[in-house]
């Protein structure tokens, strides 16, 4: 493939991407289809065992897929893997370390395997934006969890790949680093890096992403751009405490338990009238304290994956 040719291709596409595992009852991918441009800075979101680190295992070559492909810049993952290694950085979700390297030794055998001989530099620079500088001959196995994290994201970084794939980076990670993160994100994604990013934190998708794919069992629940999925399904919500009785089961209405408190919220269309829903709500518990308020991404979320919790 030409060079032009690849400049015009997507970031990443897979195609019909399917994996059943061993002994599984169901597939992880079941048919996924989708494409991210380059520069894009793209959500993949979905509950617990959606098959997002599935799917991003396919990309990195350590997922056999029983079907289908992915390409990244155009060129076939499986057919090119050394065009893949170089061109992807993926910051996984599972933090494994050889124990026995130092941040900076970590850092920089990271870069021998990419064939980078000189990288100091840059190693520095990811150092320092990361918020290691004091860590960097720390042996990786006495740092806690949040700074493994770090050397996590930055080892996926020192090849500077074109295309960054992060699977829940800030998974556990404390309010300063996430939003030291967040600054880092942004700021590679300005210099031209395409950046797909899997949260659970769905107001993080929702500021950081232009658009988002929502996996659900395997398959493509939605695919839009952020403000299409806000829209869409943009509704109101409205807050009750629950005294007694249970919740009505309507299809229409999704209703969200907050925390292990009785208090719930319900997220429901713009189109439907405010009165309908209390009716319904009144019909079977007896409510008190209600306030009302616009939908966020999250009940986007709940509307398609269905997992609404009701007691
Ligand atoms: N190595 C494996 N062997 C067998 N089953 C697996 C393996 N890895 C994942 N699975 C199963 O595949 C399904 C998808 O898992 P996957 O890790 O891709 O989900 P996920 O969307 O990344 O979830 P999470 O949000 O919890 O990280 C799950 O049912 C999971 O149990
Ligand atoms: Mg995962």
């Amino acid at each position: 493939m030409s060079s032009k040719e690849s400049e015009n291709s997507a970031a990443l596409r897979v195609l019909n991407l399917r994996k059943t595992y061993k002994a599984a009852a169901a597939p992880a991918l079941d048919g996924v289809t989708f494409e991210v441009g380059q520069g894009e800075f793209f959500g993949l979101l979905g509950p617990n065992g959606a098959g997002k680190s599935t799917l991003i295992g396919t990309v990195a070559g350590l997922v056999k897929p029983d079907a289908g492909s992915a390409y990244i810049l155009g060129r076939d993952t499986v057919k090119e893997p050394r065009f893949t290694k170089m061109a992807v950085g993926i910051v996984p979700q599972e933090i494994t370390f050889d124990p026995f390297f130092t941040v900076r030794e970590t850092l920089r055998l990271q870069s021998g395997f990419y064939g980078i001989r000189h990288n100091d530099i840059w190693i520095s620079t990811l150092i320092s934006r990361l918020g290691l500088s004091d860590k960097i001959n720390e042996k990786v196995s006495r740092l806690s969890g949040g700074m493994k994290r770090r050397v996590l994201i930055a080892q996926a970084l020192v090849h500077k790949p074109p295309v960054i794939i992060l699977d829940e980076p800030t998974a556990g990670v404390d309010v300063e680093l996430r939003h030291r993160i967040w600054d880092f994100m942004q700021e590679l994604h300005a210099h031209g890096h395409t950046i797909i990013l899997t949260t659970h934190y769905l107001e993080e998708a929702q500021s950081l992403c232009g658009r988002i794919a929502l996996l659900n069992g395997g398959k493509l629940a939605a695919l839009d751009t952020t403000k299409a999925l806000l829209s869409r399904f943009s509704g109101k919500r409205l807050r009750f405490t629950l005294r007694s009785g249970s919740l009505p089961a309507i299809a229409d209405f999704v209703f969200e338990r907050i925390g292990q408190t009785n208090d719930y919220a319900v997220s429901y269309r713009n189109d439907t009238d405010i009165l309908t829903v209390l009716q319904a709500l009144q019909s079977t518990a007896r409510i008190d304290d209600v306030h009302t308020g616009e939908s966020s991404l999250e009940e986007v979320f709940l509307h398609l994956t269905n997992s609404d919790k009701r007691p």
